[in-house]
């Protein structure tokens, strides 16, 4: 079993990406050989500022370390370390078609939200994703429930290779958790918890000091009622019983059974302290990796050269069956 996910250095980490993706990276080393890489090809897109890229590329590799990645049981790099992932994408690009990019709804609403330009990187996103995990042959990809179409694509990009130039890739199936899948913005419930599109205030960081993880969930939006269940009218309680579960890995039901009957107050001064104790180590355990630049980058080289040695056989065997290149 081949594991692989990819995770943006753009802006902090929040809870979301946390409950969402990163516990489940963790979770893969013991299920399967893990490839995990910062995707800075990816975060060039859109506009960024280029010292800044660096330095995120730090950040979020400080941060996946911290919540547990370990080098020794897992392949984790920097995309931008291989030709392997943009050579493979402009390979898949002849099977990938313009209609199917044409209708990702992230490509949609990161379009609306640039002022300047609308980037041809930023259309071709989702096959440089593909490109991701096909390198690598990767049966399985553990990613949040806003990257369901994105694995559907990379699985018909799959399916159209192999159909048309004999069997070389391996179809991947999403991993996305039962719970935690999509944490939503603790202000307006009815969105997603986003670095781009969320409230600052309804936005908890993996990185923010707990007095202010306690607060973002302490206001928390609810509704006019008080019973703690999930409901479609109540996105906000139902979103905090969401995260209580995901952080406490138990089923939802059985917080909804805890707090019966206990009011708002001392269900969200729960959330609260169980976030801040589910973060804590991880921050602490950031502020060490993060000082040390040199670490992380004889960290990030160790695993390209991992990385590499599976993506160029993969690369390799694409381009033989595509006819490109001398016959080797
Ligand atoms: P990125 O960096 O935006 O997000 C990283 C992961 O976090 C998940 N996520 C969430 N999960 C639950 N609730 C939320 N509110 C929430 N917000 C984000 C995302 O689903 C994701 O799993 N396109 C990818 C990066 C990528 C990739 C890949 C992923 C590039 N190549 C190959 C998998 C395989 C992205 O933007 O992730």
């Amino acid at each position: 079993m081949r594991i692989f996910s990819g995770i943006q250095p753009t802006g902090r980490k929040h809870l979301g990406n946390y409950i969402g993706a990163i516990t489940q990276y963790v979770a893969g080393q013991d299920r399967g050989q893990a490839i995990y890489c910062v995707v800075d090809l990816h975060a060039i897109t859109v506009a960024y500022d280029p010292p800044g890229l660096r330095e995120a590329v730090y950040d979020t590799a400080a941060t996946l370390l911290a919540a547990g990645l370990d080098p020794d049981r897992c392949i984790f790099f920097r995309q931008s370390d291989l030709q392997e992932h943009p050579e493979l994408c402009w390979l898949l690009s002849s099977v990938t078609s313009f209609g199917e990019l044409n209708r990702m709804t992230q490509f949609k609403e990161k379009a609306g939200a640039q002022r300047d330009l609308v980037s041809a990187g930023l259309f071709a996103y989702p096959a440089l994703q593909a490109a991701d995990v096909l390198a690598y042959r990767a049966n399985e990809v553990p990613v949040g429930d806003d990257q369901r179409q994105h694995i559907e694509l990379m699985r018909d990009v799959a399916e159209r290779f192999n159909a048309r130039f004999g069997e070389t890739l391996v179809v991947p199936e999403h991993r996305i958790p039962e719970v935690g899948a999509r944490v939503m913005d603790l202000q307006s419930p009815e969105r997603k918890m986003s670095t781009t599109g969320g409230s600052p205030q309804g936005t908890v960081y993996v990185l923010d000091d707990p007095r202010n993880v306690s607060k973002k969930i302490r206001s928390a939006v609810t509704d006019s009622g008080s019973e703690v269940r999930r409901a479609p009218e109540k996105p906000g309680i139902s979103n905090l019983i969401e995260i209580l579960a995901a952080v406490r890995a138990t089923p939802p039901e059985q917080v909804e059974r805890e707090f019966d009957g206990a009011g708002y107050g001392a269900f969200k001064q729960a959330v609260a302290d169980a976030v801040v104790d589910y973060l804590t180590p991880v921050r602490e355990t950031y502020k060490e990796r993060r000082s040390d630049e040199q670490a992380l980058e004889r960290t990030l080289a160790e695993g390209a050269e991992k990385a590499r040695a599976i993506a160029s056989d993969t690369v390799a065997d694409v381009r033989r069956a595509m006819g490109v290149g001398p016959v080797r």
